[in-house]
């Protein structure tokens, strides 16, 4: 593979052996760490996370446990799964795996997550740590891109990262996240989105640009200055009757068209991807370590 790409399979693999050796201690106290996870309705790309999220499960040595529903689900009914999993002594970490089919429900059910227990860090008492610079479940998906950054040798301290969407998921938590004066932040951060007038002139002035905008082909070549390095977050699903499903994933990125002018970049898929699964993983594992110090 080329020296220019990082790999986000790679990396996640180093952080999943590092995981498994804090395991150890937990089992010797007969703890096992736990995920309950929640799936409402049966998105094909939801269903394929979540199965995605259950084998990495698997593969370090944590228990997972599913609640399916059936859309449309009553908010009552989510709800209840979600203080089940609260009150459940052997699950340490809840994911609701979002989009909820009815949208209008997921702030409800986030807030009823115990923030104690709040794996992907969506819970409003966590983003408030995170902003706040003290200790949080950090959401999974920003904190991924940042690990990947800081071990394949792409510190962002001192540099100016241009980030391209706004979600509440990706965008908004990195550049809080980038701002912070730690070990994975001190960047200065330009947060662009759907209302940014001239996207590509911000974009030309990035050290470091990450694209989260969810629309394949949003970075092209003559956004990119010579010598930056692009992570992409899109996981784009396009049609495509070569492939066995009918489809292949794209990023949000030009891969081939930018690859000359960008000292590293992240391929889709096997980048950021397996990263946000062992983010996931890893506030699992801390979680189940918190409480265990608690007693
Ligand atoms: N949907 C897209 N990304 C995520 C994520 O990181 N967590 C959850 N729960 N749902 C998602």
């Amino acid at each position: 593979m080329s020296e220019k790409i990082m790999d986000g399979k790679v990396i996640a693999a180093e952080m999943r052996e590092e995981l498994k050796k804090r395991l150890a201690p937990l089992k010797e106290k007969g703890v096992m760490p736990g995920l309950g996870v929640v799936l409402v309705g049966d998105d094909p790309a939801s269903r394929s996370y979540v199965t995605a999220k259950e084998r990495a499960c698997q593969d370090v040595g944590i228990h997972s446990q599913e609640i399916r529903l059936d859309a449309p689900a009553p908010l009552e009914e989510i709800l209840d799964a979600v203080r089940g999993y609260n009150r459940d002594p052997d699950i340490h970490g809840i994911l609701v795996q979002l989009p909820l089919p009815d949208a209008r429900m997921e702030a409800e059910v986030i807030a009823a997550i115990d923030p104690d227990k709040d794996v992907d860090g969506f819970h409003p008492v966590n983003i408030g740590r995170m902003i706040l610079g003290l200790p949080a479940f950090l959401p999974c998906t920003p904190h991924g891109v940042l690990q990947m950054l800081k071990r394949a040798g792409q510190s962002p301290n001192g540099r100016h990262v241009v980030i391209i969407g706004r979600s509440n998921i990706v965008g908004r938590p990195l550049a809080n996240l980038l701002t912070l004066k730690n070990e994975l932040g001190n960047a200065t951060v330009t947060l662009c989105h759907t209302g940014t007038g001239d996207l590509a002139h911000h974009t030309r002035q990035a050290d470091i640009i990450v694209a989260a905008a969810g629309r394949p082909h949003t970075v092209t070549a003559d956004m990119v200055r010579d010598g930056a390095v692009v992570v992409d977050v899109g996981v784009n699903r396009v049609d495509d009757a070569s492939r066995p499903r009918g489809y292949r994933l794209v990023g949000d990125v030009d891969f081939d068209g930018v690859f000359d002018k960008v000292s590293a970049i992240t391929p889709v898929p096997g980048g950021v991807g397996p990263m946000t699964i062992t983010m996931l993983l890893y506030n699992t594992v801390e979680a189940a370590e918190r409480k265990q110090q608690q007693g």
